[in-house]
């Protein structure tokens, strides 16, 4: 057998494809593929400060990708076929302002700013080794659907490396601008279908089956070993100590499904001591995990999961023809399609799962931009999230907690000006329908008439 395959992530299938099969799905069951590797037959490296000796090797276009810098832990492709655009150049900051608000010790909450990538999200690190993937097998065409952080990324590779052209579906009226502005500015053909991710999701899926066009959404399992990179960095950071708590936003479950892939594969090549647990945080008005796992009790169950309460609750789902709806539109989404791999990841970091509302995402995501360096609202989930989670006992204040900031601050501020609006209008028409009642946290701007003296007076009121 091949030392690189991809392989069902059913214990009870496990049927395995060729590395450069495209269908993304289990040729056996139709369950979700994973990227194997037979470590015997590889060479991972014996301790995780062997990638310390990467950083003076930056002239090397993959020492300086923060995602191929591992590329030992991700040894799909070989170095010459990898397609880096120099991403994952993020940061980890120790952010005591927003500790504070969460209710954790000064020291022990971290951000992990995922928006500093080139398209300005988390997902630059999956796509990276989707386009590695897609130039191995020779691909001219990619797709997706997206609530507009994968449609960017997706855009920037294309217009970057010219290699494929883009193709995104996005649902009507439900990405917002900074992302559609990117989608359209880099060049993909932007598909608007009448009705929202979930239908767009479906819809691309059969036509990426019919048109052989090559799909990068998170069920390839490729991208998601670029984003088990995210985990990797944030290890570096904390000079590969493990933290406590990993906090991540979830919509349609792709990075919390890379974590747990990346510290299940840590674990068992022996390369930390313990793993960390895993808290995922859906939006309120998009909590099909949450309802799913804490709810319904729905469990990995070593690979078998109960399938009829899942179909249940989707029958449900449709026949009350519930929608998604959150202000954090980028985890707006009610079929998650990394499902049962989240369940396994939440299984091996002895995961948990909340809700956040849109009012509790705003608010986090105020003292996040008041605290360091900003986020787009589904970002700010991942605090939220932690501060329930910290508030309930379950995490204590002295642990160690990583929140992952998933995308940059001006992605959407449309609803980043509304919060901090003075005009109540321009509030309500964006945020009161969403149940936002206040913004404890708002910095308004300071209306002064056009008057030396006057502007003069405001500024020594108000500094
Ligand atoms: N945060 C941001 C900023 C996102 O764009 C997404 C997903 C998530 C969190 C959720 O991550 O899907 O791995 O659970 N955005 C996708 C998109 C769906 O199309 O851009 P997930």
């Amino acid at each position: 057998m091949d030392a690189v395959f991809q392989r069902c992530i059913s214990p009870a299938c496990a049927a395995t494809s060729s590395v450069d099969d495209t269908r993304f799905e289990c040729p056996n069951c139709g369950g979700l593929m994973d990227v194997a590797y037979d470590w015997n037959h590889l060479k991972p490296p014996k301790s995780l400060r062997e990638f310390e000796a990467k950083w003076a090797d930056r002239a090397n276009p993959l020492s300086f990708s923060g995602v191929w810098r591992f590329r030992e832990l991700l040894p799909f492709a070989p170095p010459e076929k990898v397609l880096t655009i120099g991403e994952g150049q993020t940061i980890l900051q120790c952010a005591d302002a927003v500790a504070d608000y969460v209710g954790l010790q000064p020291g022990y909450l971290f951000l992990q700013y995922e928006g500093m990538n080139p398209s300005g999200s988390f997902k630059d690190n999956g796509m990276t080794g989707a386009f590695t993937h897609a130039r191995l097998i020779g691909a001219r065409r990619a797709a997706c659907a997206s609530t507009g952080n994968t449609s960017a990324s997706l855009a920037v590779f294309c217009s970057a490396t010219n290699l494929m052209k883009a193709i995104v579906f996005i649902g009507s009226g439900k990405i917002s601008y900074g992302k559609l502005a990117q989608a359209l500015d880099h060049g993909a053909l932007t598909v608007q279908i009448a009705g929202d991710f979930d239908d767009a999701m479906q819809r691309v899926q059969q036509v990426a089956a019919r048109l052989g066009i090559y799909l990068v959404n998170s069920v390839n399992p490729f991208r998601l070993e670029g984003q088990k990179t995210i985990m990797f960095r944030v290890l570096e950071a904390l000079r590969w100590e493990v933290p406590d708590w990993i906090v991540v936003p979830g919509g349609n479950l792709g990075n919390v499904s890379a974590f747990g892939k990346a510290f299940i594969e840590l674990s068992d090549l022996g390369l930390i001591p313990r793993v960390p647990r895993i808290a995922v945080i859906n939006a309120a008005g998009a909590n099909t995990f949450y309802q799913l796992y804490e709810r319904q009790g729905l469990r990995w169950n070593k690979g078998y999961p109960d399938r009829a309460k899942i179909d249940t609750f989707f029958k449900t789902m449709d026949a009350e023809q519930q929608r998604a709806s959150t202000i954090a539109s980028a985890i707006e989404i009610n079929r998650p399609v990394n499902l049962t791999k989240a369940l396994r990841a939440l299984e091996r970091c002895d995961g948990v799962v909340r809700e956040a509302t849109d009012q509790d995402i705003l608010d986090a995501k105020a003292r996040v931009g008041a605290g360091g360096f900003g986020c787009e609202p589904a970002s700010a989930a991942s605090v939220a999230g932690a501060r329930k989670l910290r508030r309930e006992g379950v995490i204590a204040p002295g642990e160690r907690v990583v929140c992952i900031l998933t995308g940059h601050q001006l992605k959407d501020p449309t609803a980043t000006v509304a919060y901090h609006s003075t005009d109540q209008k321009t509030f309500d028409e964006v945020l009161g329908q969403r149940g936002v009642r206040r913004a404890a946290f708002a910095n308004r701007a300071v209306q002064v008439p056009n008057d030396l003296d006057e502007i003069i007076k405001a500024i020594e009121v108000y500094s």
